[in-house]
């Protein structure tokens, strides 16, 4: 009987805190022996000097969820963790959306009959909360938290799921108490309608005038709100997807002052920008997102803020929707931009974006990209050490990276759903080519090596002292220590 059943050997192992040399023993699915594993076992893998880096981590990801229009995502938990394996990320966080007038429960419940038969890799479960009425807020929520949940996502815009913010003080409060951590979508509301009914007022409908309603201040203006608002009840906050100069700077300036203040950006914000919008027709929907892409600057100031740790984590908001009626544009060529379904694809091409246009460009170093892209999502939600690191007694969720690995993106070449990317023909290099998840191979030489269903659960628990975060956040230790707190 061999002593492990996977050795990785010869491999450069990353972590936040170090490179190291050596080979990685698994048995059972865990990570065993790390440094000269002595003994054999029943498959060994020579990762030939290559980088063997964690397992990505994407804690913001939609699947099998329907938007607040009623529009349904093209993945579902088969095709999303599919795409999400073959680009070297193998644990999701997506979410159990809750609309107006439903049981978050009976949410939860229908969200694992989505997942439990498809998924492909590990998963936990963020909630949208959007009506936090009193059964929701003085039972189902306490009760979920304790049951794993222990995150959810708040919209400060969109007409079905927003909150006011009188009701955002009071799931703050909650989340204080019972040491969980809200994410806010912070554009405001008020500002991007009235622009928006202004622009179609005057025929401007084409997709390019979304990034003109979601206006730059709207974003700036959301987010300094969600802060105080966080500080009038010193609760932690993460602000998702961000995409704007001001917005990123008032985040760092209230983690200055000691706010625990937490921060997400995406693929879209370092590699696309507004001009994608302006396409002919209605083909722009295909780049449409909320906030939506910005110009050169806000890119260089999403990169200062990847560089100084003002962003903790890097996720996808993988938001899939086909270009068709069923999708992005409801009703054809005629759909207005406030018609248009919101997001768009990135979970497979999160990591390669990343690494190409962050690491090989020198703009973030690899143990930033470790952090950014798994260790801080482990973190801050609650599965770490289990899962964003290379560690014994870890989970054997690995990716072995071909750095000098040159690709042109095709969607033809991708595992969505989707139908297109709006990446198609940009150049990355570097790439996730042999994915590990609890210590099986699921993806090598290009195929796909796992049974639908055998993703499993995550419950996630809420954060303390105990688990700092990593090197792209040096303060964030401290700020990482939200425990449960009454307010009152
Ligand atoms: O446009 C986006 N990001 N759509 C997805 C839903 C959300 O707000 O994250
Ligand atoms: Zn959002
Ligand atoms: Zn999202």
């Amino acid at each position: 009987m061999p002593a492990y059943d996977l050795i990785i050997r010869n491999a450069r192992i990353v972590t936040v805190e170090r490179v190291t040399e050596g080979d990685i023993a698994v048995k059972d699915g865990v990570i065993s022996a790390i440094g000269k594993a002595s003994g054999d076992a029943t498959r060994e893998i020579d990762a030939g000097g290559k980088f063997v880096l964690p397992g990505g981590v994407d804690s913001h990801v939609h699947v099998a969820q329907k938007s607040g229009m009623g529009i349904m995502c093209a993945d579902d938990f088969y095709t999303g963790t599919r795409s999400a394996v073959f680009g070297g990320t193998t644990t999701i966080i997506p979410f159990a959306a809750q609309h107006r007038g439903m049981s978050l429960r009976k949410v939860v419940q229908d969200y694992h009959q989505e997942a439990t038969p498809k998924a492909l890799i590990d998963y936990a479960f963020h909630l949208i909360i959007s009506d936090p009425s009193p059964q929701v807020m003085g039972q189902e929520l306490p009760a979920l938290i304790k049951d794993g949940y222990t995150s959810f996502k708040i919209y400060m815009t969109y007409d079905a799921l927003k909150v006011t913010d009188y009701q955002l003080l009071d799931i703050l409060a909650l989340a204080r108490k019972e040491g969980a951590l809200v994410m806010v979508h912070a554009e405001n509301h008020d500002m991007i309608q009235w622009l928006a009914h202004h622009l179609v007022e005057q025929g401007h409908v084409a997709p390019k005038f979304h990034a003109i309603a979601h206006a730059r201040v709207a974003e700036a203006e959301a987010t300094n709100r969600a802060i105080s608002l966080a500080r009038l009840v010193d609760a932690p906050m993460l602000i998702v997807h961000m995409s704007e100069i001001e917005a990123i700077d008032t985040v760092r300036q209230a983690r200055a002052k000691g706010l625990k203040i937490f921060a997400e950006t995406c693929p879209q914000y370092i590699a696309l920008t507004a001009d994608d919008l302006d396409k002919p027709d209605v083909q722009g929907a295909m780049w449409c997102c909320s906030p939506p892409p910005r110009d050169s600057a806000a890119q260089e100031a999403v990169w200062a803020a990847l560089k100084d740790g003002t962003f903790d984590v890097f996720s996808s908001d993988h938001a899939p929707y086909q270009f068709n009626e069923g999708g992005k544009i409801p009703k054809g060529l005629k759909t207005t931009f406030k018609e248009m379904a919101n997001g768009v694809p990135g979970l497979e091409l999160r990591l390669p974006l990343l690494f190409s246009e962050g690491v090989q460009k020198g703009r973030i170093d690899l143990h930033q990209f470790v952090a950014l892209s798994a260790t801080n999502h482990a973190k801050l939600y609650g599965l770490y050490p289990r899962k964003g690191t290379i560690a014994v007694g870890s989970d054997a969720d690995l990716a072995i990276w071909d750095d000098k690995k040159d690709v042109t993106v095709r969607w033809t070449d991708l595992h969505d759903n989707v139908g297109y990317t709006p990446y198609e023909g940009r150049r990355v290099t570097g790439w996730p080519v042999t994915v590990i998840s609890r210590g099986r191979v699921v993806v090598e030489n290009g195929t796909l090596n796992a049974e639908k269903g055998s993703g499993q659960f995550l419950k996630c628990v809420t954060p303390d002292a105990s688990r700092p975060l990593g090197r792209a956040a040096p303060e964030m230790t401290k700020m990482a220590s939200f425990g449960a707190r009454p307010l009152f």
